[in-house]
């Protein structure tokens, strides 16, 4: 669907990749100790390593399909000083998502549902992944700048398509709050496999 490339990625990581927002996910996210994570688009790894770093025994999986993305991930996982057991990359999309079924407690996707392949394949592969009671959270930026020559999937910028692609994959408890501040104007999802 998107086609991010090296420049891109660069320039989306400087200017976007180390937000003030990033580091407060895992607590609006409820992490807890122990938990299992997939963070699906991660994107430069800056989300993925506050995941990683946020309580004692999280195991993170991070996936993005730009190896640029994920070359930035590896860079700051080295910084961090995180183990691969602690937190290991894939450069992959949502739609190869391949973990066990009913292993993980929480996925997460930052900004990252609208820029998917595939929707629909890759919810339902979250959907098997979770435990039951396990809770996928996504954001969406709903004032970002236009995205250039990328293209996305401009439903899924907002509730109403997110609510869709959620609950045609059986999740369900669905909820949504906002996050203002001078980062953006952040909608957040969350909802539960049953
Ligand atoms: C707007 S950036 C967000 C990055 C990161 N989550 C963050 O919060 O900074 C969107 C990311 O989605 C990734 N992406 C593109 N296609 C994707 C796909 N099919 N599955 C998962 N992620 C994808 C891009 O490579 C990019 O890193």
């Amino acid at each position: 669907m998107s086609h991010w490339n090296d420049e891109h990625a660069s320039s989306y990581d400087e200017q976007w990749g180390e937000l003030n927002f990033h580091q407060q996910i895992p607590q609006l996210a409820g992490v807890q100790p122990g938990f299992n994570i997939v963070e699906l688009g991660c994107g430069g790894g800056y989300l993925s390593v506050c995941l990683a770093q946020s309580a004692q025994h999280v195991r993170v999986t991070a996936l993005d399909p730009t190896p640029k993305m994920i070359a930035l991930a590896k860079e700051r996982q080295d910084k961090a000083g995180l183990s691969n057991a602690q937190l290991q990359f894939f450069a992959a999309g949502a739609e190869a998502l391949d973990v066990s079924d009913n292993t993980q407690d929480l996925v997460v996707a930052a900004f990252s549902v609208h820029h998917w392949q595939n929707p629909d394949k890759s919810m339902a592969l979250v959907f098997s992944a979770l435990k039951p009671g396990g809770k996928i959270w996504l954001c969406e930026d709903l004032n970002a700048p236009t995205e250039g020559s990328l293209e996305v999937h401009a439903n899924l910028k907002a509730l109403d398509g997110l609510k869709s692609l959620l609950q045609n994959s059986g999740f369900v408890q669905l909820s949504h709050t906002r996050h203002h501040s001078h980062e953006g104007d952040f909608l957040i999802v969350e909802a539960l496999k049953p």
